[in-house]
């Protein structure tokens, strides 16, 4: 199991439900890595997709303790080890913690890769939700750092982490 997200440069995602970026390189790359496999999310991250609507051509699972809230095309599991149990006879290289702070919080020490988007520039608007930040968590060094991107000006690159906390799990 991987995670995917955009951070800035104070590993922030999101702000009143929405994302901080706008970054079209940025989404193909999620649609490229995560079509044909499992998304795992939190109620308010499907939330924010358009209309509400899960995204396709992937299993949508979503994290909620209120199932009346998701429309009926999405898996819904009460709590994010239903969600781990939910995804375990799947190949865990397509299985995505697609966020958001909630629930990357709580499954990202069962992530053997985390997939970043780092923009290098702090958010203009004042954020409410953060991805913990790898360089301090012990165990999660860098493995891949691509080069700089430019788009709608705003410069990020692709970081690939690596939880070597997982190096001696079955
Ligand atoms: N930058 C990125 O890559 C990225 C990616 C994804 C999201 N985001 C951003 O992150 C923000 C959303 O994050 P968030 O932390 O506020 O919300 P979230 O994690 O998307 O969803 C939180 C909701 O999930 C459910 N949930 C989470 N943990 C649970 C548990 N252990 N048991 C039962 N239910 C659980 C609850 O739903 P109920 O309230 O229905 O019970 C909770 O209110 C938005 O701004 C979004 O745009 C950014």
């Amino acid at each position: 199991m991987n995670a995917i997200v955009v951070v800035d440069q104070n590993w922030a995602i999101g702000r009143e439900g929405r994302l901080l970026f706008n970054l079209p390189g940025d989404m193909r790359r999620f649609k490229e890595l995560t079509e044909g496999g499992v998304i795992i999310m939190g109620r308010r991250t499907l939330n924010s997709f358009v209309e509400g609507h899960p995204l396709p051509d992937r299993r949508n699972i979503v994290v909620t303790r209120n199932k009346d809230l998701c429309p009926p095309e999405v898996e819904v599991v009460p709590d994010t080890g239903a969600a781990l149990e939910a995804v375990a006879q799947e190949d865990p290289e397509k299985v995505w913690v697609i966020g958001g702070g909630s629930v990357y919080a709580a499954l990202l020490s069962r992530c053997r890769r985390a997939y970043l988007t780092r923009v290098e520039t702090v958010a203009e608007v004042e954020p409410d939700t953060y991805f913990p930040n790898l360089d301090h968590l012990p165990g999660w060094e860098i493995e891949e750092t691509g080069e700089p991107i430019t788009e709608n000006e705003v410069t990020y690159r692709f970081v690939r982490y690596i939880n070597r906390n997982l190096d001696s799990a079955s």
